[in-house]
């Protein structure tokens, strides 16, 4: 059975069901700054859980891209990986346990559908704990249906709970499905959770609970069903594999590293798990539509640890500059469900070889430092590694690694920049640093030149900065033309390249309007404010903005402007992210 006709016979059954079929979510969440990553397909629909009505009714089926890196240690095993697709499906305050665990069944073993041996099923229930009851009810419907009773668990919240995302919202006991991807003339008569050959496939969840912020759980206004299948796991166990990288959706992949690296799989089966597993992510979060590229916080550093964990395996089969091919083969792999990702390919590939290619020049001195002892804060901040890989290089080499000290240094350091950022930037800026503030008078011009291109007065809506990039929200009604978008970078390169030095005013706040410096937030300033202006004098600056600061002191410190990403953010407001390089 391929990949693709998993998905679509999960749509359909369900369809058949009655669940409307959406959209997979965005990897990065909306709003929600609780978690980095889209983790379960539940994770986009928890106002609905918590009993706002949904468009698509009260039935929803899906198939949702994740990344989770609360596994990533187990990543190298035939089962785990950071990316995977979860095939999902929803009731909002509809049917409950006993359909779900019935359709879940039938699904799984009836010959129309997924076809599995029921000698392969086995199950987990929630024994029950304080804060809620034995799931007596799932037990016997499992039993009910033909399921002997060694071949069911019960056990604790640590097993059988899941959720909230992040810290509070909807939760509940779950009952969980394993298959046997063992030997199967040898399917063992009674389950047992710690054999890793019983694989979990599938989890229904039911979401009657909410947990607050003093860990109470509280009743929901409704009770919910969410479940979660792996396709990769399915898919293996389906076609009787015991390695889901030798499933159609790694593959390829495999072969690839293989055919690069000259070496055989069956040699090198971790280094080439970790490699296709850490790419194919890689490739699925710069492909993202938010854009997101490799940096030291948030989002950004856990792909910059997946870039370089799986370039430092790559060292290890002796190929370099390699991901961009990776991730091509992924491109074509995923293109016809994920379009984003061919209309991002670009970018994604640009990115990756540009982290490469940085991680390279300090990968090799970086692991004759490791080897010398050199701290881990001096390995992540002079050689860019990564505390999560120097930690499994430590342990690779059967020492530990000394991770107060990192944190000790890393608190000094910030505090450092906080006593420096009190004093001297005010500007709202998130990091301090060179970059930064060399960003900070590009936006300036940046704003100069969109005004100019399109004619007419835009208003800021947002700006945020990073060590790596630009990032500006503003208002305009239609997506930038190709051309727009050039004539925009050859204004702001015309400005660096001549030169203009930056200058700082402190005026009356009503006289510095008169001057017509731009103050989209004029409110959050006081009495009087500050101006910057680009250029000799107030009267012929080339921009003026009632700014905080700080700025360079000259535009031919900036280097050569690019607009990486021209995109939308809601009706009326596009985004640019832009970058010096
Ligand atoms: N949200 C559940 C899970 O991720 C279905 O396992």
């Amino acid at each position: 059975m391929t990949a693709n006709e998993i998905r679509q016979k999960f749509l359909e059954f369900f369809k058949g069901k009655g669940h409307t079929v959406i959209p997979s979510a965005s990897l990065i969440p909306e709003n929600d700054p609780s978690v980095l990553f889209t983790t379960a397909g539940m994770h986009p629909l928890v106002p609905y859980l918590l009993g706002e009505n949904h468009p698509g009714g009260k039935r929803l089926v899906d198939i949702q891209k994740c990344v989770r890196t609360g596994d990533i240690d187990e990543v190298g095993d035939y089962s785990h990986h950071t990316f995977f697709e979860m095939l999902g499906n929803w009731s909002l305050g509809d049917y409950f346990k006993k359909e779900i665990i019935e359709w879940s069944y039938e699904f799984l073993t009836s010959l129309e559908w997924l076809g599995l041996d029921k000698n392969r099923i086995a199950i987990s229930v929630f024994e029950g704990d304080k804060d809620a009851p034995f799931d007596d009810e799932s037990y016997e419907a499992w039993k009910k249906l033909g399921i002997d009773e060694k071949k069911i668990a019960r056990l604790p919240k640590k097993n059988n709970w899941w959720g909230p995302v992040g810290d509070t919202g909807p939760c509940g006991p779950d009952t969980e499905m394993f298959c046997w991807a063992g030997d199967l003339n040898k399917i063992p008569e009674s389950f047992d959770e710690n054999n890793p050959l019983w694989l979990e496939i599938w989890n229904d969840v039911f979401m009657q609970y909410d947990k607050t912020k003093n860990d109470k759980f509280e009743q929901l206004s409704q009770k919910n069903v969410d479940t979660g299948m792996g396709l990769e796991r399915t898919l293996a166990v389906v076609n009787g594999l015991d390695d889901n990288y030798k499933t159609e959706l790694f593959w390829p992949i495999i072969q690839k590293i293989e055919e690069l690296s000259g070496r055989s799989y069956d040699n090198e089966q971790k280094a080439m798990r970790i490699i296709a597993d850490h790419l194919k992510a890689a490739t699925f979060i710069l492909g993202d539509e938010k854009g997101i590229m490799p940096s030291n916080t948030g989002q950004g550093y856990v792909l910059r640890r997946l870039i370089r964990r799986a370039v430092r395996y790559g060292k290890q089969l002796g190929i370099r500059y390699f991901t961009f091919e990776i991730a091509q083969v992924v491109i074509e792999m995923y293109k016809d469900i994920y379009p984003e990702l061919l209309k991002n390919k670009n970018f994604v590939l640009g990115n990756l070889s540009e982290e490469e290619e940085k991680f390279e020049k300090t990968l090799e001195k970086g692991l004759k430092e490791f080897d010398k002892g050199t701290s881990p804060f001096i390995l992540f901040t002079t050689y860019g590694f990564p505390l999560e890989m120097t930690k499994e290089l430590a342990k690779e080499r059967g020492t530990t690694m000394d991770e107060e000290e990192f944190y000790n240094e890393f608190k000094k350091h910030q505090e450092l920049s906080q006593t420096a950022s009190a004093g001297m930037f005010k500007g709202g800026l998130s990091d301090v640093g060179e970059e930064n503030i060399k960003l900070h008078t590009a936006t300036h011009l940046l704003r100069q030149a969109l005004e100019e291109v399109f004619g007419e007065k835009i208003i800021q809506k947002g700006s945020n900065i990073t060590t790596e990039r630009l990032r500006f929200d503003f208002t305009h009604n239609t997506k930038m033309t190709d051309e727009e978008k050039k004539k925009v970078e050859e204004l702001v390169n015309e400005k660096i390249k001549q030169k203009l030095s930056v200058n700082k005013i402190i005026m009356k706040k009503e006289e510095a309007k008169k001057t017509g410096a731009s103050h989209s937030f004029a409110d959050k300033y006081g009495d009087e404010v500050s101006v910057y202006y680009i250029g000799d004098s107030l009267e012929t600056a080339y921009s003026k903005e009632f700014c905080g600061g700080p700025h360079v002191e000259n535009t031919g410190e900036l280097g050569h402007f690019k607009i990486v990403k021209e995109e939308a953010v809601s009706a009326g407001i596009r985004r640019i992210k832009a970058i010096l390089e």
